[in-house]
């Protein structure tokens, strides 16, 4: 689960973050959505405990794992990377990236791979280990459609096999729909939109929402 309140997280004055309150229950996935600027990295590195907040709490449950909105490679072949730092679940690492149709890559260096396939084995790197709480920063931005399905699919079966709490962002609807029960639109770093994707999506409370929504369905 996690909880803010009172969020604030002001760069040289400007406020890009404002939250007054945040939660989800454990074992729920939250989409987040808004335009470029709008916050979503802001809040997803505040909850990976890698940015203080300028004001305001939160609180995670803890062992909380983060994908960062840019993926890297780290030295070393495609099998190697996955197995950083978990070097005896090496049956669970070929089988990620067999679903993550990589296997054949697998002694590729992981450098030289395209930025669909860095994506897809940075999920896989990270969810060879189990977590309490999911942070995935457009887990899916570089990946084509199939890849897409794919990504969605390792992710629904890691959270049954650990019950983990996901916030993941995204500029497409459909991830929204298919990955969350809830969804969140930021508008200049503050909360314009909440509830169930599909309801969301149909019936936009404010007008600045359906504007939006408009705009995303293109
Ligand atoms: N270190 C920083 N210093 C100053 N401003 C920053 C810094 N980091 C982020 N910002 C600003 O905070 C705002 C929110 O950025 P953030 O990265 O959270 O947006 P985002 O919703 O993730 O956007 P995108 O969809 O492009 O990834 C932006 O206007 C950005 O320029
Ligand atoms: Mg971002």
């Amino acid at each position: 689960m996690f909880e803010v309140r009172n969020l604030k997280k002001v760069y040289r004055e400007r406020v890009v973050l404002e939250i007054e309150h945040l939660s989800l229950p454990q074992g729920e996935t939250l989409a987040l959505a808004g335009a470029n600027g709008s916050g979503k990295t802001t809040l997803l590195r505040i909850l990976a405990g890698n940015l203080k907040p300028t004001e305001g709490e939160t609180r995670t449950a803890p062992p909380v794992l983060c994908l960062p909105q840019r993926c890297y490679a780290f030295r070393g072949t495609v099998l190697d990377n996955v197995l950083l730092g978990a070097r005896d679940k090496k049956d669970e690492a070929l089988a990620l990236l067999e679903e993550t149709e990589l296997l054949a890559l697998k002694d590729k260096k992981a450098a030289s791979l395209s930025g669909g396939e860095l994506q897809k084995l940075a999920a896989c790197r990270l969810l060879v280990s189990p977590c309490k709480l999911l942070l995935l920063d457009e887990p899916t931005s570089a990946c084509d459609a199939a890849g897409t399905k794919l990504v969605l699919s390792l992710l629904s079966r890691y959270r049954e096999k650990t019950g983990c709490t996901v916030v993941l962002s995204t500029h497409t609807p459909a991830v929204a729909t298919q990955a969350a029960n809830r969804l969140v639109i930021l508008n200049n770093g503050k909360i314009e939109a909440d509830g169930d994707p599909q309801t969301v999506l149909r019936a936009p409370e404010s007008d600045w929402a359906k504007e939006f929504i408009a705009g995303w369905r293109i």
